[in-house]
């Protein structure tokens, strides 16, 4: 089922999610859920708090290099990840499905190691570099509360807000 992703400014984007403590059939339903809006909304990578659910879930499908397409048997499901190493750093222009139309580079460590559950409750770690390890970070930062566009530069973000508003009031 398709659910609604809530955008900036919403105040939910700010909440700080909560470890799952129950690998069940509603955790199964949410990963399902998160996978299908992932998918129509065509984003590569999605937190639980992006469809209103404060819990330590997320997703990531990036498209194969060679193919650009995106399989889901690359499909990524992640419960209570943790980034237990992190080095390098690269930009990487980025966007978000909350921050829908928006792109800009953003800094982050090349490489990184993250542990995690997998929907059954089974631990994993894997290894990340280049955009893997960017969409990782980004969706870990959904996971704090915080977006992508807190690292910009305070006139990059001055600018964000500027032309973000005049959005929003075009909309309404
Ligand atoms: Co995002």
């Amino acid at each position: 089922m398709i659910r609604e992703v809530i955008t900036y400014p919403n105040k939910l984007l700010r909440t700080k999610s909560k470890d799952v403590v129950k690998f069940d059939s509603e955790l199964h339903t949410l990963l399902d859920d998160m996978y299908d809006t992932m998918i129509v909304e065509n984003g590569v990578g999605l937190a639980a708090i992006q469809v209103g659910i404060p819990l330590n879930v997320l997703i990531i499908n990036l498209p194969s290099e060679e193919e650009d397409i995106q399989e889901k048997e690359n499909l990524i499901e992640a419960i209570n990840p943790v980034i237990t190493h992190k080095d390098g750093s690269q930009l990487f222009l980025e966007g978000c499905l909350s921050v829908p139309g928006f792109n800009e580079e953003i800094k982050r460590a090349q490489h990184i190691i993250v542990e995690y559950f997998n929907r059954n409750g089974e631990k994993q770690t894997m290894e990340a570099e280049d955009f893997l390890a960017v969409a990782w970070q980004h969706e870990m930062e959904h996971l704090a509360g915080h977006l992508f566009i807190e690292n910009l530069s305070v006139i990059k973000r001055k600018k964000f807000e500027k032309e973000w508003k005049k959005r929003l009031k075009q909309k309404s």
